[in-house]
């Protein structure tokens, strides 16, 4: 059973203390270095120094606030009696990083800990929220082990065009698939875009970002209350400043990551993700975070969970509101007490008090944003996890997004063996598709892209889309943006570019899904799946030489979390030598 954990830790115990308190040499200078940047004695020693890893920079539009919550973060440190060291990681902004974030989660999770391994900081305040910058900090967080506590970036406000309600990414693809059809010409297009992103912070439906930062609260590393605040609300630079008074008490009494994200904690997080209709990329970053303290977690356990959890939240692209309309209603303090009887409640979190003590009470006060489990959204969790011999170490779909019609699904292949083949036939007025089709992209996971972009939402060919088509299924072993929506299956391993059976898929081949039973299923003989595996060659791969080339030799496919195998072992890093 969870434990509050009250340990004091003394002065000569302190991490830092093994850089600047010894009387050598070394303890000399940087003590001696300290004032070269204007700090004297009183300033800094005796102090807990606490990291601030910012993930700010001018290439990360969620972020843009990340400067103020800096230094509102700083200003609560130095009430609680500790020192700020602020530094900088790799912003990871969704947007304008190519070909994927995705390719650089575990290279800023490798950033973050060396980071924190490499300087004398006792705790850590982890700056994050644009999509991938979430699991890469809990991920580091994890692997080292000193306390830390999670600061999220907050969603942005609501966006509007003509008196409509607009939300990042999914109103986008939705306006986009019109302007495809010739339903609304540039300048509308133009208008919608103005009014889509009006204020700093991540996307504001429940895509990725909204995901993570909630599921960062319901593993424990977030004040209470801290994931649903919008980036703007005077409330979010409070929730900074006690985030830098609360690290370094968690220093004082020595409460680290591995107390806080235990693997029913993990369980916890599953069920909120359900509940909330997250993303489907939140199981990859789950399984790759859990694998830092050595918790296994897999696919049928989100699936037993997915089965008796509803949804509760009513946001986007699953229901109907926004993020900030979530905060309102309640916040994922309102969901959580909503559905507690689905949450260990003894779990810890960074307060050192219980998952049970911090949703105590929290009112719903808007029931149509938060549904109740009398009354939920879906009856089941967002996601399903579907196996079969064209996906025999799983892949997932979120159904709630997908029209129901294509729950049970048999239809034909029209396979685009790449990306670039995708974009270039898609719209081809002579491909033979129809709306019962099966589109299938290969060649687009982990190492096959690389990196495993958000390319899942294949887009319906254009003479559909003038038909008033606007779903059909879609299957390949890449991810889908949290923000989009459609019948889509995702995450397929095997993936293509290391033999998987869809590699194997030709056109004309017939593929059924049935999302109650669980199952996909390619509807080709085991005899001419092994002749096709015979004349099978891997594609080649776009580099020989730096990150990329070392991301295609240690990375593993989705099922397992896409981690570095050197990083997913679960052993604490070592402390750096110092003389
Ligand atoms: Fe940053 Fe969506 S682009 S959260």
């Amino acid at each position: 059973m969870a434990q509050k954990i009250k340990v004091k830790k003394k002065l000569e115990d302190l991490r830092s203390q093994r850089w600047y308190g010894p009387n050598t040499m070394r303890g000399v200078s940087a003590r001696a270095r300290s004032r070269q940047m204007g700090f004297g004695p009183d300033d800094i020693n005796n102090k807990p120094r606490i990291g601030i890893i910012n993930t700010w920079s001018d290439m990360n539009t969620c972020h843009s606030h990340f400067k103020d919550r800096a230094e509102e973060i700083k200003r609560g440190v130095y009430q609680a009696g500790g020192f700020p060291i602020e530094l900088p990681a790799m912003s990871l902004g969704e947007i304008l990083v190519k070909p994927s974030t995705m390719l650089y989660r575990n290279f800023l999770a490798m950033e973050a800990e060396e980071l924190i391994r490499c300087h004398p900081i006792d705790g850590v305040v982890l700056m994050g929220g644009c999509d991938k910058t979430t699991p890469a900090l809990l991920m580091a967080a994890l692997s080292m082990n000193i306390p830390a506590i999670y600061m999220p970036a907050g969603p942005m406000l609501r966006g509007f065009y003509a008196g409509e309600t607009l939300g990042s990414g999914t109103d986008v693809l939705r306006y986009w698939a019109d302007r495809r059809a010739g339903l609304i010409d540039d300048e509308k297009m133009e208008n919608v875009v103005g009014g889509m992103s009006r204020s700093a912070g991540t996307c504001m439906v429940m895509g990725t970002a909204a995901t993570m930062m909630a599921l960062s609260e319901a593993l424990g590393m977030t004040l209470p209350g801290a994931s649903s605040i919008p980036a703007v609300d005077t409330a979010h630079a409070l929730m900074a400043s006690a985030c830098g008074r609360r690290i370094v008490d968690m220093v004082w009494e020595d409460l680290k990551p591995r107390d806080i994200m235990t693997e029913a904690a993990f369980d916890n997080a599953t069920a909120v993700d359900m509940a909330m209709g997250g993303s489907t990329n939140a199981m990859i970053h789950l399984i790759a975070i859990a694998g830092r303290a050595g918790i296994k977690l897999d696919l049928e356990r989100f699936d037993k969970i997915s089965q008796k959890t509803p949804v509760l939240a009513n946001i986007k692209p699953s229901g109907e509101f926004l993020m900030e309309d979530f905060y309102y209603a309640g916040g994922i303090r309102g969901l959580m007490n909503q559905m507690k009887d689905h949450l260990d409640l003894r779990q810890i979190n960074v307060t050192g008090g219980t998952l049970g003590e911090s949703i105590k009470d929290q009112p719903v006060y808007l029931d149509d944003v938060i549904k109740s489990l009398d009354d939920p959204l879906y009856h089941q969790g967002g996601t399903a996890i579907l196996r079969g011999n064209l996906a025999p170490d799983g892949c997932v779909i979120k159904q709630t997004a997908a029209d129901p019609k294509f729950h049970q699904h048999v239809g034909k292949a029209i396979v685009f063996k790449d990306y670039t083949d995708l974009n270039l036939r898609i719209d081809d007025p002579d491909l033979e598709v129809d709306e019962n089709s099966v589109l299938v992209l290969q060649n687009a996971g982990p190492i096959g892209a690389p990196g495993m972009p958000e390319w899942g939402m294949l887009p319906i060919p254009k003479k559909l889309l003038e038909k008033g088509v606007r779903d059909m299924v879609r299957i390949s072993d890449c991810r889908m943006s949290g923000t989009a929506y459609g019948t889509c299956v995702l995450h397929v391993a095997p993936e293509a570019a290391v033999g998987g059976p869809l590699g194997l898929v030709k056109d004309g081949d017939e593929i059924e899904i049935d999302i109650q039973g669980r199952k996909i299923h390619l509807d080709v003989s085991e005899e001419e799946l092994a002749k096709r595996k015979a004349a099978w060659s891997p594609p080649v791969y776009p580099a020989t030489r730096g990150y990329t080339a070392l991301y295609a030799k240690h990375v593993t496919q989705a099922n397992e979390g896409a981690d570095f195998d050197f990083l997913h072992a679960g052993d604490e890093t070592p402390e750096p030598l110092i003389f």
